[in-house]
């Protein structure tokens, strides 16, 4: 059933509010503090594929920042052929929809054999992963058609920062906060058909770079799969600290730049990449927040998007990127639910 919605995928765009509600859901109590087991670890390892790799370099940020712990996030078709060092004080969290990617459980299976700490964040119950981990923390989102992950990452995020709030030591206000979640996602929803009018503006061109900062980075590197997978646009995510060591040569009339500069401490930053950028003659998308006028007079295109504490951002600009990759997409006649090539669940490496 799409809801009313011409494709599963914008029904589970739309439908983000409450995946992120039903993730939450009965699971404050991840916030009563550190317990001792948890002081013993030393590592923190996040895996996954595709759009699950991008939630694991979320993650890694998140379980830094909040709990302090090393983490690093790596790519599990990467992970599964080094000989990594990893040990019973290494906590190792694989990351998946269908928890059937066949990279990521034999990564699961290895970091089992070096006898670490193994947990899945997963959507489908009874999948291979939990089978593997320890523990499975679900997604609880409900069945996603569309084989473009959306809603599946959206979770997967939220569940990483109630993870990440688990092993840190001061919780309480940190749960407040991501309680505001449903509500900013829903608020770049209600904005959907300012997407839809970019798309008709920018549609056309035949390259784009997405550009962010910290976790942004991340996302920008999931809004240039999302585009790829779905309008078969050549895309690429990049730190945008790494433009100025050689993805600024592509830059002229004829790429299109998104770049994510919401307010936060790295916001400054990305403004000095989107100045580069448009001196060059490129065309420049930018996430800003709201009211923030002076970004916006530097750039083609702005896309406001709520304020928003640092812990939820990433789930707040995930948003706009998805609603453009969707527009672009359905502008060019592409089978949006079905790209060509992907399967829904990648059991063969
Ligand atoms: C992206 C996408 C794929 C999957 C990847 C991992 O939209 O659908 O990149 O994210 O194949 O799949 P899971 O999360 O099931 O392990």
């Amino acid at each position: 059933d799409k809801g009313g919605h011409r494709h599963f995928m914008l029904k589970e765009i739309m439908d983000q509010p409450q995946a992120m509600t039903a993730a939450l859901k009965d699971r404050a109590d991840f916030a009563n503090g550190r317990p001792a087991d948890v002081m013993q670890l030393e590592r923190v390892v996040l895996i996954g594929c595709g759009t699950s790799l991008h939630a694991a370099q979320v993650g890694r940020h998140y379980i830094e920042r909040l709990a302090g712990i090393p983490a690093e996030a790596e790519s599990a078709s990467e992970f599964r052929y080094r000989d990594p060092i990893i040990g019973p004080r290494t906590l190792v969290v694989s990351i998946g929809q269908s928890g059937e990617t066949a990279d990521t459980v034999a990564a699961m299976h290895l970091a089992r054999e070096k006898g670490a700490t193994l947990i899945t964040i997963c959507n489908a119950e009874e999948s291979q992963a939990a089978r593997v981990a320890d523990g499975a923390l679900y997604m609880h989102a409900g069945l996603e058609v569309g084989v473009a992950s959306t809603k599946t990452f959206v979770a997967s995020l939220t569940i990483l920062q109630l993870l990440s709030v688990y092993l840190a030591e001061t919780t309480r206000r940190l749960v407040d906060q991501m309680a505001r979640g449903p509500g900013l996602i829903g608020e770049v929803l209600a904005e959907a058909n300012l997407y839809s009018s970019l798309a008709r503006r920018i549609g056309h061109y035949d390259n784009f770079l997405f550009l962010g900062r910290g976790a942004n980075a991340a996302i920008a590197s999931e809004g240039a799969l999302k585009l790829k997978e779905i309008s078969y646009i050549h895309a690429e995510g990049y730190p945008a600290g790494e433009m100025k060591h050689g993805p600024i040569a592509l830059i002229d009339p004829e790429m299109c730049t998104v770049a994510l500069a919401p307010r936060d401490d790295l916001r400054d930053k990305t403004l000095s990449n989107i100045k580069e950028v448009k001196a060059r003659g490129g065309l420049v998308v930018a996430v800003l927040t709201k009211g923030d006028d002076e970004a916006a007079s530097e750039v083609d295109f702005p896309l406001f998007i709520p304020q928003a504490p640092d812990l939820l951002m990433p789930l707040v600009t995930t948003v706009p990127l998805q609603l453009l990759s969707y527009y672009i997409a359905l502008l060019r006649g592409c089978d949006v639910d079905q790209p060509r090539n992907l399967a829904k669940s990648v059991t063969v490496e």
